[in-house]
């Protein structure tokens, strides 16, 4: 912890990390904010087998249970109460499929880029109400210094990262059509999920450094010839999560 007693970074995810070896719950906030609710409650946890046993904030994006669907989600909710927790740093973990045929399931990807073809989500606190109108530059989503500290943690701690690419989020709940994914592909998208936007710019208008670290856990439709199973999923995400968590781990050690 940076100063006394400070949690600065948290952890914005799915699922597979209520499971992670040597982390212990501490607390459970539970958090109102002027949005409404987020998610959860954001946990409190603690890296057991660390010195110093680091602390980060944990908040399950679709809920604990898993069952808020991508466009239903308070995104404004969540980082506001990680903002008003006095979170420094976000780190969002998020299943994808991969459009970019080089790319293949559980790998681990951090892109540099999104499009977001999402709509009617709440994606601004600077709607001229609760907050007034503000224009700002949005050309970097992702922040460098956070993004270069994910590659030195993700070489000390011998994960395999690629860092490239732009992140298309769709609406969801559904996939995608074959179509739509080769048109994304045209548009330079790479990977494809449901949950970055507005996550992502939100973080950016409350200043708060976001990067996202991907698992692939399907090709997107139409880039295998195959129909994509609930089943590949699940197990993509069973048997890569545990390398996201690795690493996620080493992150915090290095963070917190
Ligand atoms: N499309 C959108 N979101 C996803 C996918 C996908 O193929 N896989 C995991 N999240």
């Amino acid at each position: 912890m940076s100063e006394a007693n400070q949690i600065t970074v948290a952890i914005i995810g799915g699922t597979g990390l209520n499971t992670m070896s040597g982390v212990r719950v501490v607390e459970e906030h539970v958090v109102e904010t002027e949005f409404g609710k987020p998610s959860s409650p954001v946990f409190e946890l603690e890296l057991e087998e660390v010195e110093g046993k680091p602390r980060f904030y944990f908040l399950p994006r679709h809920g604990k249970p898993h069952a808020v669907a991508p466009h239903l989600i308070n995104y404004r909710a969540n980082i506001a109460a990680l903002e008003s927790l006095g979170v420094k740093k976000i780190l969002a973990v998020n299943a994808v499929g991969s459009i970019d045929p080089k790319l293949n399931p559980k790998d681990i990807v951090v892109p540099e880029q999104v499009i977001d073809y999402t709509h009617g989500r709440e994606t601004s606190f600077f709607d001229g109400t609760i907050k007034p109108l503000q224009h700002f530059d949005f050309s970097d989503p992702f922040d460098a210094s956070l993004m270069e500290t994910i590659k030195a943690v993700s070489e000390k701690a011998g994960c395999n990262v690629i860092f490239e690419g732009a992140y298309g989020v769709t609406q969801g709940p559904r996939l995608e059509t074959a179509a739509e994914i080769k048109r994304m592909a045209q548009d330079g998208a790479t990977l494809v999920g449901m949950t970055l936007m507005p996550e992502a710019v939100l973080a950016r208008e409350v200043a708060i450094p976001y990067a996202s670290i991907c698992l692939i856990v399907n090709p997107a439709a139409g880039v295998s010839q195959a129909i994509i199973t609930m089943e590949e999923i699940y197990q993509a995400v069973e048997e890569g999560m545990g390398q996201v968590q690795v690493l996620l781990k080493a992150l915090v050690a290095e963070l917190a």
